[in-house]
């Protein structure tokens, strides 16, 4: 696997990869890396004959008063397993590389990224938008792997990808979890083994709340108890729960299509998000 940090040594590291007609798939991910990163790295080497993955802890996604700082960096560890899952190329810009002093640009996306997690995090997916067209235009890859952990994330970078014609194909993977339920997430690290356990009211909230809209509970019922269960399982605050169209993420008052249940909440100074499929019978 080659370890590349500067853009012109990535582009002729590409070209090579693309030699004889090979596709590639990039892997964009903020690193401290776990099963979850590797479930889309596996999916790239099922689709395509390369996997270049990234890792950069993108400034522009983060607000003021969030976690960059303290945001977990573990290069060493996350190269090393990113060449056990067989990428062929780790790109590690750094913050010069990919912002060099004179960068102006940003892409705001428009539509869905104003609700859910854009209104807890105003300019989120500017700049989650702005680097991820960086990185396509970077690598050019045939496809890019994003999961449904961050659904909102992965609904925003498909609308961008086909609003601006990158012609990269988009592919979402299922949310990997721990044994119990909880999603990995890179944030998890940051829970005591006690908020660790109560974590698990998140997860378990979402399933109650989809069993109960397809006993017929109106959103609003389900939603309410569920948001109820949240806390009472132990975390600070909710920031949402809601139901929203799997597509379109229109918020819905009742199970009419395909939909997502979507949450986020604060325990101690950690911030989960998570969210699930519910189908209408
Ligand atoms: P990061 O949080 O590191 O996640 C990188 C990718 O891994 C994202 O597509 C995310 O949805 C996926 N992922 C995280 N946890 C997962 C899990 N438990 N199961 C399946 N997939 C999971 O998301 C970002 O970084 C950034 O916003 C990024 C897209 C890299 C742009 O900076």
């Amino acid at each position: 696997m080659q370890i590349i940090r500067r853009v012109s040594a990535l582009r002729t590291a590409v070209a090579a990869l693309k030699t004889g007609d090979k596709s590639i798939a990039l892997v964009p991910t903020m690193g401290a890396l776990h099963a979850g990163h590797l479930a889309l790295v596996a999916a790239g080497k099922d689709r395509a004959d390369h996997v270049v993955a990234s890792i950069f802890v993108n400034p522009k996604q983060f607000g003021p008063n969030e976690d960059l700082d303290r945001y977990p960096r573990r290069e060493t560890e996350d190269v090393a397993a990113l060449e056990a899952a067989g990428c062929a190329i780790a790109w590690l810009p750094d913050a010069t590389e990919m912002y060099p002093p004179c960068f102006v640009t940003s892409i705001g996306v428009g539509g869905a990224t104003t609700i859910l997690e854009g209104a807890a995090r105003p300019g989120h997916f500017d700049g989650v938008a702005t680097v991820v067209a960086k990185l396509f235009n970077q690598v050019r890859p045939d496809i890019a792997l994003f999961g449904e952990k961050d659904y909102q994330q992965l609904a925003v970078v498909r609308r961008m990808a086909a609003d601006l014609n990158f012609g990269i194909d988009i592919v979402g993977v299922p949310t990997v979890r721990d044994p119990d339920g909880l999603a990995l997430s890179s944030r998890n690290v940051y829970l005591s083994a006690e908020q660790r356990r109560q974590a698990l009211a998140l997860p378990q909230a979402l399933h109650d709340a989809a069993a109960a809209l397809r006993r017929g509970a109106s959103a609003r019922t389900a939603l309410a108890a569920a948001s109820n269960a949240i806390v009472e399982g132990g975390f600070d605050s909710v920031d949402y729960v809601a139901l929203h169209d799997a597509e379109t993420l229109a918020p819905l008052e009742t199970l009419s299509t395909p939909a997502r249940l979507l949450a986020a909440a604060r325990i101690g100074g950690t911030r989960l998000i998570d969210n699930l499929a519910v189908l209408p019978d």
